[in-house]
């Protein structure tokens, strides 16, 4: 089938015709039509603003909303709202906020709120002549952007900073004007682009007019401006702390100071191994990603910022730390993390809104703290459970009601299957032997469920 046929101008389509020409190439087209309608709001105001947010939408992709209660951070208590699809994570973030809501709680701060951006640019002129006039083009472009940056400085942020930063040692004629920002509450992506292609503009006129300048000096071409999603001093972080002797005793029969011990090196492995470090890190993005997407954040931003931060003197690597000493547990987590409370889909997704709302309106900097927080949580349980049962224990338990799924279980066998399964290892197989032998009388104890409905084969 030519998949591409029949497509010209598709997106001029109404979304109902959209849809039928895309399930066209389904074995079922009506049946395949009615799913993708399911799906759609039945408030249809709701559904045309989730159809605005993006392009030649034809319905949603449900994800699972989720809260993890009672999570101490700074001595105040949140109901922490996370959007995930993988089992056992929400529960993961649970357990570990309830064991360190008995021992102090997550303790987290903010280091700094600065973003960045960049114009990239070529210039081909005398390098010392451009550097003896930038306090002057560093004027203009303060001015030239006010219209931008008023209003934001009303509410105590602006441009903080800018510079000349010289790159022909890369590429001949390469420089770059890399400005800070304060955008306060706001991601600030609008606010810095914005205000990087004002400063292009001017540049541009400042070399086309100003005195001084060669005629082959006045012409200069901006490559591109664009905030970077680097931001090494938007940062936050997190610590959990107890004396080594309160963490009290842990599965395997292993004390507390063997924990401790354990779990020290298994996040100096994360340290030393880009392999692992990778695991490692996803663990925390588990965390940090379910809350970031809850609240309308760019999770995209969030990771790519956090991975060149993991990697920053040359080798991937943990983004977590063990300060323990021979009495004390303390382990450190820090992030880079660009997040906002204002624009973007934060205050335009319904759901986004709740969740800010269900945070009791945490401003930027404080929503950061959050979301560090979640990701402490999530990377502590994934590391406790590898240094004592090992994680597929928990994770199957959790994933259990995934499996029961896939085999079309009816809700009596599902009750039975969890009843049964508190006390026998979670497999893929055992579910599957499980179900047949119930389905056929085969456990003892336990008459078949009737009717059964399940899928027969459990392929
Ligand atoms: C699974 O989503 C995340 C873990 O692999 C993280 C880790 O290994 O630290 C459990």
């Amino acid at each position: 089938m030519n998949t591409t046929s029949g497509f010209e101008g598709f997106s001029k389509l109404s979304k109902e015709e959209k849809l039928r020409r895309v399930c066209q190439y389904f074995t079922d087209p009506d049946q395949a039509e009615k799913e993708f309608r399911s799906f759609w709001h039945r408030d249809s105001a709701v559904q045309k603003q989730l159809d605005e947010f993006s392009e030649n939408t034809i319905t949603n992709f449900y994800f699972p909303y989720g809260v993890v209660p009672n999570v101490l951070i700074n001595g105040k208590s949140y109901i922490v709202p996370m959007v995930i699809e993988e089992s056992s994570v929400v529960a993961a973030a649970a357990k570990s906020a309830k064991f360190w809501s008995t021992r102090g709680g997550f303790k987290t701060r903010v280091l700094g709120m600065e973003k960045i951006g960049q114009v990239h640019f070529i210039w081909k002129g005398e390098k010392q002549k451009l550097y003896n006039h930038f306090a002057e083009i560093k004027k203009q472009f303060l001015v030239g952007t006010r219209h931008i940056t008023s209003n934001m400085e009303k509410r105590g942020g602006g441009i903080l900073s800018i510079e000349l930063v010289d790159m022909t040692h890369h590429e001949p004629g390469y420089y770059q004007v890399k400005a800070t920002f304060d955008t306060c509450d706001s991601m600030g992506a609008n606010f810095i682009n914005s205000c990087l292609e004002e400063f292009a503009l001017i540049l541009k006129d400042y070399v086309a007019e100003a005195e001084g300048f060669e005629p082959h000096e006045r012409d200069l071409t901006v490559i591109m401006s664009i905030l970077s999603n680097y931001t090494p001093h938007c940062k936050v972080e997190c610590v959990v702390e107890c004396p080594i002797e309160d963490l009290g005793s842990f599965d395997g029969g292993l004390s507390a100071q063997e924990f401790a011990r354990k779990f020290a090196l298994a996040v100096k492995v994360a340290q030393v191994d880009p392999h692992r470090a990778t695991t490692h890190n996803k663990g925390i993005y588990n965390g940090i990603d379910a809350v970031v997407l809850a609240t309308g954040n760019d999770f995209r931003a969030v990771e790519a910022c956090g991975h060149t931060y993991a990697a920053r003197d040359g080798q991937y690597r943990s983004l977590s730390r063990i300060e323990s000493t021979d009495t004390m547990f303390r382990y450190v987590l820090e992030v880079p993390l660009a997040l906002g409370v204002v624009g973007g889909l934060t205050r335009l997704h319904p759901m986004a809104r709740r969740s800010l709302e269900l945070l009791g309106h945490p401003t930027a900097a404080e929503l950061m703290q959050v979301a560090v927080a979640i990701g402490m949580a999530n990377n502590f349980g994934a590391l406790k459970s590898l240094v004592t049962t090992g994680i597929q224990k928990g994770h199957m338990k959790m994933h259990l009601l995934n499996i029961l799924n896939h085999f079309e279980a009816t809700e009596e066998e599902k009750s039975l299957a969890i009843e049964y399964f508190k006390h026998n290892k979670v497999s893929f197989y055992a579910v599957r032997s499980f179900l047949l032998a119930l389905r056929e009388g085969l456990i003892p104890g336990i008459p078949t469920p009737k009717p059964v409905t399940g899928k027969v084969e459990l392929s």
